[in-house]
């Protein structure tokens, strides 16, 4: 009898084991919800954080080349709103610049059948700038910023190219709130710049950063060519009406960037990892050796948590950040241009305000809602 229990229990915890070793999640069409939207929101609806990070992984598969990573093969926006405010034409990714090629042959272990990330941006949604710093950052990238970049899915690019809104013309003339698909998708990803100084690089990639080649563009107009550390990915799509948000960053970040306080102390995230994300946490990382210093720090739906922020890409302003309150603002009035989402000086509160729960529909008077897609606002105005 007690022989008997005993199997038993081996056999419970076999099975346990063997559950905590597999991960059945079928990453071949994710993107496309595997044509079965119903299984997926089941899934959301078991655990949103399960389902956050098995999307997660499955972008952090290696892309068909073999070379990239899946998301690294979603297209930038600088090349869907373009300068002149032309049709961005195809899906498919456009090469980096000649220069940047070229500089990159000069730079060792640089692969230029590889992704090239655009770093483009530096300011964040309020208008600061993340300062790296701290006693394992380099001198030379002291003081310097941390770099991000947005990205969408093929759903997201032919929706806008077909509603012609990848140019300010085309949001001005809408009589309609856009409605993206449910297989949209979109990324922003922020970045550690490390250059070419190879002890940093290898610094990084010991504390679990997953290391790209990059680029940014200089006020005179030439390329700064180097590595970069992802430090941070929020990964979104429209399983559901009002968007899914989620957000993840590298465990390590506060060794590596600081707040704007004066001395500055190390950058943390007040706002996660949320109670639902610490056990997925565990499990992910553990299954995943390559992502084991990334966390979930939540998955957002319907204001549900009211507070979820990226400590690198809502840096300073975390204690008002609502990813679908802030994002459920983006729209365009041919009067007025784009919604300001900063309430500061309304209701008599001082500094800067953002929304924490949805504006009523009356606050969008006059407005075409751009369904919570704020990169819309990179467009530019069509040039001959
Ligand atoms: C206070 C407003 C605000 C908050 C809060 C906010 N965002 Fe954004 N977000 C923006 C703006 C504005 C942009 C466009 C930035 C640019 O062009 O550089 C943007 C861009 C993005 C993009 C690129 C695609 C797109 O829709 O434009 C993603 C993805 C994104 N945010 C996700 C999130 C997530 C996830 C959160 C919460 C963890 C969040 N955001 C919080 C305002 C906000």
């Amino acid at each position: 009898m007690r022989r008997a229990i005993s199997l038993t229990v081996l056999s419970t915890l076999a099975g346990l084991a063997q559950a905590d070793n597999t991960n059945p999640f079928d990453c071949s069409n994710f993107l496309t919800f595997n044509g079965n939207q119903a299984q997926a929101l089941a899934q959301l609806n078991a655990s949103k954080e399960t389902l956050s990070w098995n999307w997660f992984n499955c972008l952090n598969q290696p892309a068909a080349n073999g070379l990239d990573r899946v998301w690294e093969t979603l297209k930038p926006s600088d090349q869907v709103y373009l300068a002149n405010g032309a049709n961005p034409g195809a899906y498919t990714l456009a090469p980096p610049p000649q220069a940047v090629t070229q500089a990159a042959a000069g730079i060792p272990g640089m692969n230029t059948q590889r992704a090239f990330h655009n770093l483009n941006a530096i300011l964040q949604v309020d208008g600061l700038p993340l300062e790296m710093d701290g006693k394992t950052v380099p001198a030379a990238q002291r003081g310097k910023p941390v770099r991000f970049q947005l990205l969408m899915s093929e759903s997201t690019f032919d929706y806008i190219v077909q509603k012609g809104v990848y140019n300010t013309n085309g949001q001005s003339a809408l009589t309609a709130n856009l409605d993206f698909p449910a297989t949209s998708w979109e990324a922003k990803a922020g970045w550690l710049w490390i250059g070419t100084d190879t002890t940093y690089q290898k610094q990084l990639e010991d504390d679990g950063y997953y290391i790209a080649q990059a680029y940014y563009q200089n006020d005179d107009g030439s390329y700064t060519v180097g590595y970069a550390a992802l430090s941070a990915l929020h990964v979104i799509n429209k399983l559901v009406p009002q968007w899914v948000w989620t957000t993840f960053e590298n465990v390590n970040n506060s060794k590596y960037t600081v707040t704007n306080a004066i001395p500055p102390k190390p950058m943390t995230n007040s706002t996660g990892p949320t109670a639902e994300a610490v056990p997925v946490n565990a499990q992910f990382q553990q299954w995943y050796g390559n992502l084991s210093r990334y966390e979930l720090i939540g998955t957002q739906i319907d204001s549900n948590p009211k507070l979820l922020a990226n400590s690198q890409l809502e840096s300073a302003f975390q204690s008002q950040s609502s990813c679908s309150a802030c994002h459920g603002t983006a729209a365009y009035s041919k009067d007025d241009g784009y919604f300001n989402f900063t309430l500061s000086g309304q209701d008599g509160k001082d500094g800067i305000v953002y929304p924490t729960a949805p504006l009523p529909e009356t606050a969008f008077k006059g407005y075409n809602k751009l369904d919570y897609v704020w990169s819309l606002k990179r467009a530019q105005w069509q040039r001959p």
